[in-house]
């Protein structure tokens, strides 16, 4: 098929390719001069694991191409797919002027039948309102489907996340056969295992990707309280989790205590669903809670830090770790923001490290001095905190690591290092839910 993609970030730039790769003709648009200039160089603009090699295959191959015109895009693409980005906007609502601007520009260029494909996240009712502004916009009367159909990708893994994805779901509200085949067809190449393909309608679609995020959200953020209680009677969190995640109608994953989450996705999209309960006159307290929860967990290691050091000012504190998560240069909502932020309002100069997010960081941060890798970050230090699991973290050498600081004090925010071998190695060492 020829498919047109809208939108080359973290999500529109992995569908693209991984299509391209299934043997689709693809042609990625953006409206960011620079990042198409970039790609058309074989430059990745974002860090993403796997994802350049797959890339420059299809390129090379003639399978992938690059524009910045959404009226070329829009002339060869059967299925349009709009990727671009829903930011947090006023009020918290979901910012989803891109998506509606991308929809009036394809009516204006359609000449035959489309199939319009919203991966963004986006608002229910979304598909209803991209459908009337492209036949509001169309020169002449032609036939096109809108389908909803969000992405559950995560930044790191993504390539495997969306050749190999739990299900695919499929919103659509005509009931033309010949639309879902093509859809079916589409997605032949990943769900063709035991990877189910789920029709919905464009609002159940919608709703799912919220609802999705949400329940991830709230059970970081539960399983962030029971850290607490954990430090409080002397239990393990690591030990508590695992022990609740065997249970098999609960299960192991986003049981993992730590500074809170981030991202470009469960922060923005948590608020997002309390903003449309709201507008259907409904509660949301659950949701709330969750958010909130996060906010101050994120300020964890703060608070920590401060019960070894009281007085921050002039103390020089390192931070290793700054994007959200590790195997991505993504620091949207990034706890580390927070934290940083925190720290130098109550006076400490920060030192910080990270593999690949350096970039970004430095785009967000002020007055920060970032370090060539991780023991550097550490000279003169009187303490460190530990924000983002790289692995490369993991195996440092610990006697090294008190050497370098200037007093042994390690706020583990992410839970990497065992307590008991770092007492022993003697580090005031606290960590989250582990007394
Ligand atoms: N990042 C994730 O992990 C993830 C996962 C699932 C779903 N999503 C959702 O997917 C959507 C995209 O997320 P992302 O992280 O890829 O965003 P992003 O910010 O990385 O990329 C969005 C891209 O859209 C481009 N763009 C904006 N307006 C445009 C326009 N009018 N015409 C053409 N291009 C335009 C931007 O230049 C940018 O390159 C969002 O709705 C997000 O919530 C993201």
């Amino acid at each position: 098929m020829n498919i047109t993609c809208i939108g080359c970030g973290y999500v529109g730039l992995v569908v693209g390719t991984c299509l391209a790769d299934q043997g689709h003709k693809v042609l990625c648009i953006d409206s960011d001069t620079k990042k198409i200039n970039k790609l058309k160089k074989g430059i990745l603009p974002i860090y993403e694991p796997g994802l350049g090699e797959i890339l420059n295959r299809n390129v090379k191959e003639g399978r992938q191409s690059f524009s910045t015109s959404l009226a070329r895009g829009t002339e060869t693409g059967e299925v349009i797919f709009i990727a671009v980005g829903t930011p947090m906007g006023v009020n918290h609502d979901a910012d989803v002027s891109a998506v509606f601007t991308v929809a009036e520009k394809i009516g204006r260029h359609m000449r035959d039948y489309k199939i319009v494909v919203v991966k963004s996240t986006v608002p229910v009712g979304t598909a209803s309102e991209v459908t009337r502004l492209i036949k509001n916009n169309q020169k002449q009367t032609v036939d096109f489907d809108v389908v909803s159909n969000p992405e559950f990708l995560r930044e790191g893994t993504a390539v495997k996340d969306f050749l190999e994805p739990d299900r695919v779901i499929v919103g659509l509200d005509s009931p033309k056969p010949q639309l879902r085949h093509i859809m079916e067809t589409l997605y032949r190449g990943i769900t063709h295992t035991e990877r189910p393909l789920l029709f919905t309608t464009t609002k159940s679609a919608e709703l799912i990707k919220y609802a999705s995020n949400a329940m991830l959200a709230t059970r970081v953020s539960f399983i962030n309280e029971i850290a607490g209680l954990c430090e409080k009677v002397g239990a393990n969190i690591k030990e508590v989790a695992a022990g609740v995640g065997l249970d098999s109608r609960i299960g192991t994953r986003f049981l993992e205590a730590g500074a809170g989450y981030g991202g470009s996705c469960l922060p923005k999209d948590v608020k997002a669903l309390t903003r449309i309960m709201k507008k259907y006159g409904l509660k949301s307290e659950i949701i709330e809670a969750v958010d909130k929860v996060n906010e101050e967990h994120k300020l964890m290691p703060v608070k920590k830090i401060k019960t070894l050091l009281p007085n921050l000012k002039g103390k020089r504190v390192a931070v290793w770790g700054l994007a959200f998560k590790p195997g991505t240069d993504d620091m949207r909502e990034a706890p580390s923001l927070t934290v940083i932020k925190e720290l130098q309002k109550a006076g400490a100069k920060i030192r910080a490290y990270d593999p690949v997010a350096e970039a970004n960081a430095k785009t967000l941060l002020k007055h920060v001095t970032f370090s060539y890798d991780p023991y550097d970050t550490l000279k003169g230090c009187h303490a460190l905190i530990i924000l983002t699991e790289w692995n490369e973290f993991r195996e440092l050498d610990k006697k090294k690591i008190k050497e370098l600081l200037k007093e042994p004090n390690v706020i583990d925010g992410r839970n990497i290092y065992e307590p008991e071998e770092m007492r022993r190695l003697g580090f005031n060492y606290l960590s989250i839910g582990r007394s």
